[in-house]
């Protein structure tokens, strides 16, 4: 499926360059560089309207954490880009609606403090790292719907009891139309929670639907993610050293594609009946516990899909904040 759509782009361009050429083998074109206006082209995010940011809007260039505050407050479409380090203390910088906020490069580390999605629409955040969160998550999404999560690098460290930090990447109260993709997450205890509480049905369910794919985990002990009520899609992610891997819970219904796992005590599992639909993955030597689920189909294209096999040298190449703007 990848070679032949890689042969055909190529017959398109060499049509009007080299017309004699008909031989395309072992040829394969420079990955096309990202751009601050790219639009979530995978998972559920290209749902409901689909997941634009800040598209179309003026771009504002952030350096400290009033100016990333006040640059990603309101619903005017903007991007924001975060060209240097930012150093915090806690705090929670809420990101209004139709904002793409990026990391220029690998050296924009957003160290201490939260980002936070709630009670808004169409949200971008895209290669940026953001680590050691004291006492909140990394990254909160809440009541928000289509958020695109692409090549963030997102961690703390285990040397701390386990409730020291929150999640890396929390996604609650109703959450809807998420794709997290091409993301890190690594030395950290609970990692991703989807439905922070058994008793939050009445909120959730019909809700909380989230794709995770091409993700790097490593170094985690639980939570990859934590799934309650809600519908997930997870392929194509890589997991090193993650102890309890996918946890389904509370009705979720999880469809779990061509995912790899090395050193995971519990890859996929079930608690209080949750679902899975799992093929294709690679559990390396671990069981999948999981009561089989309905979930067969995503209501989206997946053309995308890499063999096991390709995935851990695809991911670990591309995962984090590895773009350059
Ligand atoms: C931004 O978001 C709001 C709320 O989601 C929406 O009503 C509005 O049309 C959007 N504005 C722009 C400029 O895209
Ligand atoms: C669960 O969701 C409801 C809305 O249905 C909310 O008002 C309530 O605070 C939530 N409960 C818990 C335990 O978080
Ligand atoms: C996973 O654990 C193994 C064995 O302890 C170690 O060799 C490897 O470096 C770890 N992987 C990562 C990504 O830290
Ligand atoms: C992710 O962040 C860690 C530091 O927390 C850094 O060592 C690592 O190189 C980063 N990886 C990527 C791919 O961005």
């Amino acid at each position: 499926m990848k070679c032949s759509i890689v042969s055909l782009s190529l017959m398109a361009i060499s049509t009007l360059a080299a017309p004699t050429m008909t031989s395309f083998n072992h040829v394969s074109l420079p990955k096309r560089a990202a751009l601050l206006e790219d639009v979530a082209s995978t998972g559920y995010a290209t749902l409901n309207g689909g997941t634009k940011g800040g598209k179309g809007g003026k771009t504002i260039e952030v350096a400290s954490l009033s100016e990333l505050a006040t640059a990603v407050k309101g619903d005017a479409a903007t991007i924001v880009l975060v060209t240097g380090p930012i150093l915090g203390n806690g705090e929670n910088v809420k990101i209004g609606s139709n904002k793409s906020v990026i990391g220029k490069d690998s050296s924009v580390i957003l160290t201490g403090f939260t980002l936070t999605v709630k009670n808004v629409k169409n949200v971008i955040i895209r290669n940026l790292a953001i680590t050691k969160v004291v006492g909140g998550d990394a990254i909160a999404i809440q009541v928000a719907q289509n958020v695109w999560i692409d090549h963030v690098n997102l961690s703390s460290d285990r040397d701390h009891d386990k409730d020291h930090y929150d999640g890396l990447l929390d996604i609650t109260h109703a959450g809807d139309y998420v794709t997290v993709s091409n993301t890190v997450f690594h030395d950290h205890w609970k990692c991703s929670l989807v439905g922070h509480s058994d008793n939050n049905g009445s909120e959730d369910k019909g809700h909380l639907r989230v794709t995770y794919h091409n993700n790097y985990w490593y170094n985690i002990n639980s939570r990859g993610p934590s799934f309650r009520f809600g519908t997930g899609h997870l392929y194509n992610n890589y997991y090193e050293n993650v102890s309890d891997g996918v946890n389904t819970r509370q009705g979720a219904q999880l469809l779990v594609q061509n995912n790899v796992f090395s050193g995971s005590k519990k890859p996929l599992y079930s608690t209080d009946s949750g679902y899975a639909v799992a093929s294709g993955n690679d559990l390396g030597g671990g069981q999948n516990t999981a009561s089989v689920g309905t979930l067969t189909k995503v209501p989206y294209d997946v053309s995308g899909l890499l063999a096991a096999s390709a995935v851990k040298a695809t991911v670990v190449r591309t995962a984090g904040a590895t773009l350059v703007f």
